[in-house]
């Protein structure tokens, strides 16, 4: 393995990879001069580009305009209506895919032999009616267009179907991750005013069981908003159900309907939030709408997935994030190919669960995180060799940029070198993929995201909107409207306003710093703002910082990212306590279990560290990038002229020494 931070291995990579020519031959974009001509017309005449991907969607009225746009507003498909659960469930049985499996499930627990337990094939006919049903019975709770449902569940089934259902009926469903405490869900409760939590008894997570509905009971004490629980049974344990408030999946979808015809909704009908964090400390509920997240997630999955009717296709993510939003649900099932499912951990109950599902049910596509590959390449490659791992036909990314390293360990030990990689740079804000490489068209060089999909008018820009020239870095910006992208923040147009569109007036500000190569290749740098990439999870440093603040014993904090071989970022937290409140281990232990408790167990910092002073400028503004050099090198080097008080940085790196 090469030394050295990725940036450097970033900018002295030279390797190049060719679409395999077999691959190529058979791929929907099969050169890079079809994808550079195809790329110029879409964006000389985006209105008919986009008319055209459209029109393999279904429609119950066509649009009057495919776009509207009074930046930063934008209305895609102007006076349509459609449905996405129609375009995921009936539009697949019109095709005649109805007997087609739609998702294939493993559920983690495994007997004696080391098989799955449980397993299921649900077919698009059986999905179909699965998802009529409860939404029939969402109907019978009271549940009504418009009306925000969370969704707070393990990876099972359960969980596509309840979000197909909302999207039936036109009630958005705000998900929240499973990793996530109470707190994390009474946020997004009260943001988003909803009074229905669908949730299940528990799920499976390396042997034990997550206690979902316990954590829902907590939320509920926290937040009288919430009127409704609905509990799927998953893994039969005891639980405490509240008359008047639980009521159980399986008793309310009794005697339900399986007729329950989807909803014409108007083209910019919300169809979910989202959360997730910014540079401020209260999550944003990122809004997605019905027909351009819908044309958009269907055409991107299938382009860069290069999707064809009998594929197996696998993503890792759990649905609690965009990645398993667009590409496990919405965009795979239009497609109308099988999405497998899986619930648990990646090592249970061996490192090789991965790759045995890749055996056991012949995938064709893997479409993974940085941070997995390097856990698996820290496990060693005798894991992936003992499976057959030969019906992989293509490999993605996606989530915090790829290393060389890991790229090459990827491509050679579970690629096996015959399978193209699809390095996917994209965002919550955006909906669906923006650059990639195409599988069948573009060569690509390890690290690197490539080039921008059709319609994408991506580029680097200094902070005065100024173009910058190749291998120069700068913010990565997008120049257009398209489809997938958001409709604003739930609830608060100015910070839509100020985070994406006022740092540099007119264009899409993504918060990621990139550079763009000699071939017009993307290299994605990182975040430029105050978020923090751990295994790919966006979190806030104020968001931590304000958790921590809310401890009893803690006066100040300050949160930052430093580089980790495996997470790719880890937290540092410094932390002044409250005068009288001596440091020790033990405060440390109780700190740490703060935060995995308020926020989940992904914020738990890796390194806490006690002040009795953040260094400041004379503002008062803590000097995170100070802390983040001291954090990552155990040293400051870089300009103090504007710290108040030297000695706190002194005295921090005395100490680390
Ligand atoms: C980062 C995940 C480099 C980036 C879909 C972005 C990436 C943030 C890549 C969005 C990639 C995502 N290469 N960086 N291929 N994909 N990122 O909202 O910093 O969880 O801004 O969406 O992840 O994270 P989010």
């Amino acid at each position: 393995m090469a030394e050295g931070s990725s940036i450097e291995s970033i900018s002295h990579e030279q390797r190049r990879f060719v679409p395999p020519k077999d691959f190529a031959a058979a791929a929907h974009i099969r050169s890079i001069e079809d994808y550079e001509e195809q790329y110029k017309r879409s964006l000389a005449d985006p209105d008919g580009f986009w008319a055209e991907v459209a029109a393999d969607s279904h429609f119950f009225r066509k649009w009057d305009r495919v776009l509207q746009w009074d930046p930063p507003f934008a209305k895609w498909f102007v006076g349509a209506t459609t449905n996405v659960s129609f375009n995921c469930l009936d539009l697949q049985l019109q095709r005649g895919r109805g007997d087609q499996t739609a998702i294939l499930w493993e559920g983690e627990p495994v007997d004696a032999q080391g098989r799955p337990r449980d397993v299921q094939r649900i077919t698009y006919r059986e999905l179909h009616r699965r998802v009529c049903r409860f939404a029939n019975a969402l109907k019978s709770i009271g549940v009504r267009k418009g009306d925000r449902v969370t969704i707070y569940m393990p990876m099972i089934p359960e969980l596509a179907v309840a979000m197909l259902a909302c999207a039936r009926i036109g009630a958005p469903h705000s998900v929240v991750f499973g990793g996530f405490s109470a707190t994390a869900i009474v946020d997004r409760v009260n943001d988003a005013e909803s009074h229905v939590v669908i949730t299940a008894d528990g799920g499976w997570r390396r042997g034990a069981i997550v206690p979902l509905k316990a954590t829902v009971d907590e939320a509920a004490q926290a937040s009288p908003l919430i009127r409704t629980v609905v509990v799927a049974r998953r893994c039969g344990q005891e639980i405490a159900m509240q008359p008047g408030r639980d009521v159980w999946w399986h008793d309310i979808e009794q005697g339900a309907s399986d007729d329950c015809p989807a909803e014409p909704l108007d083209a910019e009908h919300m169809l979910f939030l989202l959360y997730t964090s910014g540079s401020t400390g209260k999550p944003k509920g990122i809004l997605h709408t019905t027909a351009g997240y819908m044309v958009f997630t269907a055409y991107t999955a299938r382009l860069v997935f290069d999707l064809k009717p009998d594929d197996v296709y696998w993503c890792t993510a759990d649905i609690g994030w965009i990645t398993g939003h667009s590409y496990v649900v919405y965009g795979i099932l239009q497609n109308g190919v099988t999405t497998l499912m899986y619930e648990g951990a990646p090592n249970f109950p061996e490192w090789d669960r991965f790759w045995s599902i890749i055996e056991r049910h012949r995938v064709t596509k893997f479409y993974t995180a940085p941070t997995a590959i390097r856990a698996f390449m820290k496990q060693g490659p005798q894991w992936p060799n003992r499976r057959d791992l030969s019906s992989l036909k293509l490999l993605g990314t996606v989530g915090e940029p790829i290393n060389p390293e890991a790229w090459m360990w990827y491509h050679a030990h579970i690629g096996t070198q015959r399978c193209p990689i699809v390095d996917t740079w994209w965002q919550t804000e955006t909906g669906g993929i923006l650059i990639s490489p195409l599988p069948g068209a573009t060569p690509t060089k390890p690290g690197s995201a490539t080039r921008p999909l059709f319609g994408v008018d991506a580029a680097i820009l200094d902070k005065s909107g100024q173009e910058q020239p190749a291998n120069s870095g700068g913010y990565l910006c997008i120049r257009r409207p398209w489809p997938g992208m958001l409709r604003g923040i739930y609830g608060d147009e100015a910070r839509f306003r100020r985070q994406y569109w006022s740092e540099i007036p007119g264009v899409y500000f993504t918060g990621d710093g990139a550079r763009r190569d000699a071939d017009g290749y993307f290299w994605i740098m990182g975040r430029v703002d105050d978020v923090i990439k751990v295994s790919g999870h966006r979190l806030g440093t104020a968001e931590i910082e304000s958790v921590f603040v809310a401890h009893p014993k803690v006066a100040e904090a300050a949160v930052v990212g430093f580089p980790d071989e495996i997470t790719g970022e880890a937290i540092a937290a410094f932390i002044t306590l409250k005068t009288g409140i001596a440091p020790s281990p033990s405060i440390k232990d109780e700190l740490s279990r703060h935060v995995a408790h308020t926020v989940g167990a992904i914020a738990r910092p890796k390194v806490i560290r006690f002040t009795d002073a953040l260094p400041k400028t004379r503002s008062g503004k803590i000097m995170r990038r100070l802390l983040r050099e001291l954090a990552t090198k155990g040293t400051v080097e870089g300009d103090t002229t504007t710290l108040e008080d030297f000695g706190s940085i002194a005295r921090l790196r005395e100490e680390e020494s």
